[in-house]
């Protein structure tokens, strides 16, 4: 028998996304898998189970993730998933371990290698596997959208017969992929731009995409990059500076957009209540950050709240799933991507590298240990305190480190189930 890819529905109601696409299944089926879609995988998405059998796929039940080598989610599988998947099959998805290490050891103790796709490092090689990329993307797209959808005014400027629309005014706080989307679609849509960040890298970015860099430019900016190219927690000093230059600059927007996250922390909190109420009436703010705390006082995940003085704030949760579509076929690419650098082409066999520095920072569970550098010791030391989002190395430093390298440990294979 081949190899078996099963490609699950997601269990989540809240996600509309799929792993696979047709076009995924199909290079799948030429590597030399056997793929079985879970029928109705698709159907969030708009993916059919007709357009999954077209290119090969056979359409199949939960039951059939048992014959698996290899079971593409977009989410955690959920204990009952768990139970289901053959031991030593590798399991890929974002599988947000912070803060879930009894699910983490779940996937352990299944005896499941787990593969989280929000750890692949930032290299090059690697960017077709990005899959915090190819979703925060569409997020910060998507936030465009849900902002001029509930603001009850046209965003770019018209010049009509009967008189002058003003250009909306938008601001987009945080500008990593969501952020620099966000910029060109509220650009697009003819919106006046301003956008902040902490790293200074960003302002070139944020000017050549035709808007205007508004930040506190002092010392500890000019540091705030880390190698991996993530944002640092800020000073208390930075932090009260910049809320001064937001508080001011706020009370003339429109529209505001928040993304700002630091990896392994919570999200900075950027927009205070105050600055919420000196806006006028009608103005929309999309809090991209909802689901990790929230960047803005007063959001709630999964509603747009008005406040007394007529302020929208939207906390969808899932954006990319509200954009599934366009989301599902980017996901579904980048774990093709990763997925074929683990077979080997000539056996057409599973073979999985796992002194590659991809497979090294992404796996976190393996021969029914957990194996990720960033939880492993966590799985070994008795609980004292429930580990909340823990102060780790971020993943892209971690991984330019090349920590499990020391230790060829990462590897282990005789782990205790
Ligand atoms: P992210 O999702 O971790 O954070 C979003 C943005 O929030 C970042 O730009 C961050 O600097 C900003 N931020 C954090 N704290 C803030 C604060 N207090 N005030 C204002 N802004 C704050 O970032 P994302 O989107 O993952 O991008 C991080 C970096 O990685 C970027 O430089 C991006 O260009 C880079 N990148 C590199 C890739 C590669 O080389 N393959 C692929 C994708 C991204």
């Amino acid at each position: 028998m081949g190899m078996m890819v099963f490609v699950a529905k997601e269990q989540n109601n809240c996600e509309p996304r799929v792993a696979a696409s047709p076009e995924t299944v199909k290079r799948l089926a030429g590597l030399g898998f056997d793929v079985i879609v879970e029928k109705g995988a698709g159907l969030g998405s708009r993916i059919p189970d007709q357009d999954f059998a077209a290119v090969g796929a056979a359409i199949g039940k939960a039951t059939d993730a048992s014959k698996a080598d290899v079971v593409l989610k977009v989410r955690r599988p959920t204990d009952a998933e768990l139970k289901g998947y053959k031991s030593g099959a590798a399991v890929i998805a974002i599988m947000d371990p912070y803060g879930n290490d009894a699910a983490v050891a779940a996937m352990a103790k299944a005896g499941i290698t787990a593969f989280s796709m929000e750890f692949m490092p930032r290299i090059t090689r690697a960017q077709v596997m990005d899959v915090l990329s190819s979703q925060a993307n569409l997020a910060g797209y998507q936030a465009v959208i849900d902002a001029a959808a509930e603001y009850d005014r046209a965003l770019p400027m018209m010049m009509t017969a009967a008189g002058t629309v003003p250009a909306a005014k938008a601001f987009i706080m945080g500008v990593g992929v969501a952020g620099l989307q966000a910029i060109a679609t509220a650009r697009r849509l003819g919106a006046v731009v301003t956008a902040t960040d902490v790293r200074p890298a960003v302002k070139e970015q944020v000017q050549s995409l035709g808007a205007k860099f508004l930040a506190v430019e002092d010392e500890e900016f000019k540091a705030a990059e880390t190698a991996g190219g993530y944002a640092k927690e800020m000073s208390k000093e930075y932090q009260a500076k910049q809320a001064a230059l937001t508080a001011e600059h706020i009370a003339k927007q429109d529209i505001v957009i928040t993304t700002a996250l630091i990896p392994g922390r919570p999200a900075p909190k950027l927009v205070s209540a105050a600055m919420v109420a000196s806006m006028k009436p009608g103005s929309v703010i999309v809090d991209l950050a909802v689901e990790r705390g929230g960047n803005v006082e007063g959001a709630v995940p999964g509603k747009v709240v008005t406040t007394e003085n007529g302020v929208k704030i939207v906390g969808h949760l899932n954006v990319p799933g509200r954009v599934a579509a366009s989301a599902s076929l980017l996901y579904a690419k980048n774990l093709y991507a990763f997925l074929e650098t683990m077979v080997d082409k000539t056996t057409k066999t599973l073979a999985i590298k796992r002194d590659d520095e991809l497979v090294k920072a992404t796996m976190l569970t393996d021969g029914g240990r957990v194996v990720h550098p960033n939880f492993a010791k966590a799985a070994e030391e008795p609980r004292t305190e429930p580990a909340a989002i823990p102060a780790t190395t971020m993943v892209a430093d971690a991984a330019d480190a090349k920590p499990a390298a020391k230790k060829k440990a990462a590897a282990k294979p005789k782990g205790t189930a």
